[in-house]
């Protein structure tokens, strides 16, 4: 039998650990996020039904953004044990300027819609986490207004080639003038992507005040309060533009871009410029072919072309190809740090991210883009310390294996 005794109240206050209540509906739930999806939960909660799954959506099946996810769990680390890691480095170095991990925000349209913070919102917390941030050609903020929120930050801007050269050519002369240093030419969107979600919902942008809109209003009317008492959503860089939103759309996928299109940009802008969309290792090479400082492996988070190649999956190779000097960056599919971490030891300079930062926006804003970046942040450096390396120079493509 065993000797039970009834517990003393002065031992019971010691267990008992009331914490304080966080009245701020935001911080208590970016406190409570520890993951990416945890922040995509609260999205989920917090965010229209149609903007919701405009974001978290693909295109068609969504065969390709299940086959990244998956790509990305199939690779397994082999760790070293019995290192020092007591004083991990996860800094990198990427066109001459430090980055504070491999991490680099992808250009998004729309940003406003997710969150009236938008995009000046997103640069604000990149710069402070000394990361780039890649401002779209359809952002809701113009290319002068986003340098200006921040100045200090390593600013990018992603391109779309108009139809209209001459539209491109002054919008370049606009990114040069407020001082971006790289630019990125997106290539995988000979025409929109088909995305099923977005045809279902009826989404319209600028968000319309449809019957469902005001039903909607009921449950987001957080959402709809910001969105009604803002300026309108409107895509801020090309007004020069004549029509509304989709006939604007219309004119900057251009179907007919060719290979001379990027051989025209490299003579046009003197800085780094990198082609966003490659799926394929002799893709790769002819770009870089054409003097292009690098690519960016990626198949537009699944958005584009359904059942497109997983471009983890290839990366060795591009790697291989383009060897050591060119850079070669990642994205679709990245949902944590150590997704990250995988793909820079298979071989990227870094990684970039989509969807993380936008869960974030959604769930709070401002704060809720520092959340997921802190979150991506931590959970780098705990599993490069895990995998037992020092500096994310360290990393290598011994260190990851994929698991057939
Ligand atoms: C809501 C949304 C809007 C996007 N808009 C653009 C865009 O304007 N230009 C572009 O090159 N890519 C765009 N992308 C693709 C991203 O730059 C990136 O390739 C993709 O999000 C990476 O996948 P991830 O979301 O799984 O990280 C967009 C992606 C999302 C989710």
């Amino acid at each position: 039998m065993e000797n039970r005794q009834i517990p003393k109240w002065s031992e019971l206050r010691e267990l008992l650990q009331f914490r304080r209540m966080e009245l701020d509906p935001i911080k208590r739930r970016l406190s409570r996020s520890f993951t990416i999806a945890d922040l995509r939960n609260h999205a989920k909660r917090t965010t229209p039904r149609a903007v919701f799954n405009y974001t978290d959506g693909a295109a068609e099946e969504e065969i390709t953004l299940a086959r990244c996810r998956q790509a990305f769990r199939d690779l397994e680390f082999v760790p070293s044990v019995l290192r020092d890691v007591s004083n991990p480095d996860p800094t990198t170095e990427l066109f001459g300027r430090k980055l504070a991990f491999p991490l680099v925000l992808a250009p998004t349209g729309y940003t406003r819609m997710m969150h009236n913070d938008g995009e000046k919102a997103v640069a604000r917390v990149a710069a402070r986490f000394n990361v780039p941030y890649t401002l779209s050609t359809v952002g809701t903020t113009t290319v002068e207004d986003l340098a200006a929120a921040a100045p200090d930050g390593n600013n990018w801007f992603q391109l779309y080639v108009a139809k209209d050269r001459q539209k491109t050519a002054a919008l370049i002369e606009r990114v040069l003038a407020s001082g971006y240093e790289v630019l990125m030419v997106t290539v995988d969107t000979q025409v929109g992507g088909s995305r099923v979600r977005e045809l279902r919902d009826g989404l319209t942008i600028p968000p319309a005040l449809t019957v469902r809109a005001f039903a909607d209003m009921a449950t987001h009317p957080s959402w709809w309060f910001d969105k009604l008492t803002t300026p309108p959503i409107e895509f801020a860089s090309l007004r020069g533009f004549s029509g509304n939103s989709a006939e604007v759309a219309d004119q900057i996928f251009d179907p007919a871009l060719t290979f001379e299109d990027i051989a025209w940009l490299r003579s046009v802008w003197p800085h780094k410029l990198l082609v966003k969309g490659i799926q394929s290792v002799a893709d790769a090479e002819r770009v870089v072919g054409l003097g292009c400082d690098g690519v960016v492996l990626s198949n537009h988070g699944g958005r584009q072309l359904d059942r497109s190649p997983t471009v983890l999956r290839i990366l060795p190779a591009v790697r291989e190809r383009l060897g050591p000097d060119r850079v070669v960056l990642i994205d679709s599919g990245v949902m944590s740090g150590s997704d990250v971490l995988a793909a820079v030891a298979l071989g990227a300079d870094a990684v970039m991210v989509g969807r993380a930062y936008l869960y974030g926006l959604m769930a709070g804003g401002e704060r809720g883009v520092a959340r997921a970046l802190e979150i991506l942040r931590g959970q780098y450096l705990r599993s490069m310390q895990l995998l037992g390396v020092k500096s994310t120079a360290g990393v290598t493509p011994q260190h990851v294996a994929f698991v057939d």
